[in-house]
């Protein structure tokens, strides 16, 4: 059985990498998905991905540090389908390693701007909406990252992920709309580099398990992929 039939999906940064598997499993589930790179054509490989699963796949662009490429972004989605069902914040990027005490503050301003400033902006024009009909889930990529001083900046940024996800969780408590935070697990990609622990795909089930709660599941939880293939 096809659990999201009907549904419709964003997922931010699925040219490549673990947001590519987001969009095969929930188009597996019959989601329509928005697939989203910086350009369209970095996402020509997730959509000839996508086709088997006869879904409607569309293709939104940009560099989401870019004010105006989020309000593209918004007003194309509301204006072509009037609502967004479900949000998968999962473009990010990761600055390079330094000692812990040689970082500027244009190193942390540069993560933020993009894995925490975007995610705020496109949850705050979503979430509204999803209010609004009752129903609506949210996934914001955060990290398992622990002990890696001399990624410091990275680290601070999902840590903002997850401070906002829990307020933004608390401010929909009751509404339909579920916020949660979903660490994929170290994976081979181009961001987690070749000695990850985890294949790409093992990021699925789990990713997608959080669009598929009931209006009473998790909200405001910090969820691992990884768990659900103990489970
Ligand atoms: N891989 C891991 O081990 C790991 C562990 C914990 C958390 N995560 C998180 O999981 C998410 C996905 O990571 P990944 O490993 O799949 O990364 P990845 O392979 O490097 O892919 C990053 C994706 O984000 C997009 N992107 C990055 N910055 C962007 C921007 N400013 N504007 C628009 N798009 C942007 C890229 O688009 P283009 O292709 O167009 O450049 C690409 O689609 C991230 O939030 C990451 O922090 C990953």
């Amino acid at each position: 059985m096809k659990r999201l039939e009907g549904k419709i999906a964003l997922v931010t940064g699925s040219s490549r990498g673990i947001g590519q598997q987001i969009a095969i499993g929930l188009a597996r589930e019959g989601c329509d998905v928005i697939i989203h790179g910086r350009k369209k054509e970095n996402t020509n490989k997730t959509k000839e991905l996508l086709t088997e699963y006869g879904v409607k796949v569309d293709v939104v662009e940009g560099d989401l540090t870019q004010e105006q490429v989020i309000k593209d972004i918004v007003s194309y989605i509301t204006s072509t389908y009037g609502k967004l069902d479900i949000l998968y914040n999962n473009a990010a990027i990761q600055g390079k390693q330094k000692p812990i005490w040689e970082f500027t503050k244009e190193d942390f301003e540069h993560e933020f701007e993009n894995n925490f400033y975007p995610l705020v902006r496109l949850c705050q024009a979503f979430a509204p909406m999803m209010q609004e009909r009752g129903y609506g889930r949210i996934i914001n990529l955060s990290s398992g990252i622990k002990n890696e001083p001399n990624l410091s900046p990275y680290g601070t940024s999902k840590a903002m992920v997850d401070k906002f996800t829990e307020d933004l969780a608390a401010a929909l408590n009751g509404s339909g709309v579920l916020v949660n935070a979903l660490d994929p697990g170290w994976l081979k990609t181009d961001l987690g580099g070749p000695h990850a622990w985890h294949e790409v795909e093992s990021v699925l089930p789990g990713a997608i398990e959080l669009a598929l709660y009931d209006n009473d599941g998790p909200n405001g939880q910090w969820i691992s992929a990884q768990d659900f293939h103990s489970k």
